[in-house]
């Protein structure tokens, strides 16, 4: 018997617990029917941490996601927290799990589901067939470089920094994980960055094209100014396969691209570092879109991002890329068979609440593994 593997979940915020009850179900539905067991630990973080313990992430629950095998996240935030100083916000904990598990390769697929064509709002023809991968730097940049902060000026005025900075070796390591990626997929890279006004994204492309041209010569290498990306990945984003950014700019054109799949509620990420000396390779999943306070509470929320972000976990974290398959084909049959919640369902049609497409799929489920 293969050992349990040890599961972190943290909720979170808004829409983060109900999304994750129905992912939950489907994570117990694996303990019970395939190779696969879990050890299951859930924890607090971000406003609901902060609510409970002063905090939006205790040591402890940041020492569990040192030892687990994978930690599974729903989201953080809400206007409950905004008035709080900002190091105390709920975002801080997200952050902090990033930053001191050292997850700086952050992989956001956006692939449109067939059935799904029909809700975004592009052109059917532009995203159908849209499978393409965003790998955001998630440890440095603008998120965490200092000098920051707020300060006043003499003259009674204030003025707010950031810092936007990158190592040779902070660009090169996420570089290294994209092109391994495009060498799975079509093996065709594009790294955007800002090389014509900023001075780290003139070091970003000279350390990805450095790196290219001593271990990836095979691959196929672009560049990109990302403001032009972002134009590109709405005019035209089958062009792009694996596309390598910083953190914000990552930030921004994952958003962009969830949209492209019809709604963010379909966009899951995994957030891996680097395998230790066992094999062992830190990792946190969890869906790109946030706490969606509008909605929170009234049972509308998709399931379908946190529970994809399940089947990478599956697939990345386990080797268990059958398993992942199983969950995928899962969601695509549930879409064909036009069961969607409200930010997915066509204008007029029948929505089905959160639970409702958790049934969906635990039944899904049920009838691929017969
Ligand atoms: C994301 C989110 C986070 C980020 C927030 C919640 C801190 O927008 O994961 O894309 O900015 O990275
Ligand atoms: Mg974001």
């Amino acid at each position: 018997m293969p050992a349990n593997k040890t599961l972190l979940i943290l909720p979170g915020d808004g829409i983060g617990p109900e999304v994750m009850s129905e992912v939950r179900r489907v994570v117990d539905w694996f303990d019970r029917r395939q190779a696969v067991s879990f050890d299951i630990d859930e924890d607090l973080v971000g406003g609901a941490a902060i609510d409970a313990h002063g905090t939006p992430l205790t040591d402890a629950t940041m020492d569990k996601a040192m030892t687990v095998d994978a930690v599974l996240l729903g989201a953080v935030g809400g206007p409950k927290w905004d008035e709080l100083p900002f190091d105390q916000k709920p975002e801080r904990g997200l952050l902090r799990l990033r930053k001191e598990m050292d997850l700086y390769a952050n992989l956001r697929p956006a692939i449109c589901f067939d059935a799904l064509v029909e809700a975004s709002t592009l052109k059917p023809e532009v995203i159908s067939g849209l499978d393409i991968l965003i790998v955001r730097e998630l440890t440095g940049g603008l998120y965490f470089g200092t000098p920051r902060g707020i300060e006043e000026l003499p003259d009674g005025t204030r003025r707010g920094v950031n810092t936007h900075v990158y190592t040779s070796t902070e660009i090169q390591r996420v570089a290294r994980a994209a092109f391994e990626l495009a060498r799975k997929r079509s093996n065709k890279l594009c790294s955007a960055e800002k090389a014509n006004v900023m001075e780290s994204g003139v070091l970003w492309r000279q350390e990805v094209t450095k790196l290219h041209q001593a271990e990836y010569a095979d691959v196929e290498l672009t560049h990109i100014y990302a403001d032009n990306c972002a134009m590109q990945l709405v005019r035209d984003p089958k062009q792009f396969d694996v596309i390598v950014t910083d953190n914000m700019f990552g930030d921004m054109l994952s958003d962009e691209a969830g949209m492209l799949t019809g709604s963010l509620g379909m966009l899951p990420s995994a957030s891996l570092g680097d395998a230790d000396e066992t094999g062992r390779r830190r990792a946190m999943y969890e869906p790109v879109h946030g706490t969606a306070p509008d909605i929170a509470g009234q049972g509308k929320a998709n399931p379908l991002a946190t529970l994809l972000s399940f089947a990478m976990m599956l697939r990345y974290s386990f080797d268990l890329g059958q398993d992942a398959d199983l969950v995928e084909t899962a969601v695509k049959n549930v879409l064909d068979a036009g069961k969607r919640t409200a930010d997915i369902a066509a204008p007029g049609s029948e929505t089905l609440s959160t639970s409702a497409m958790g049934d969906a799929l635990l039944a899904e489920l049920d009838k691929l593994a017969a």
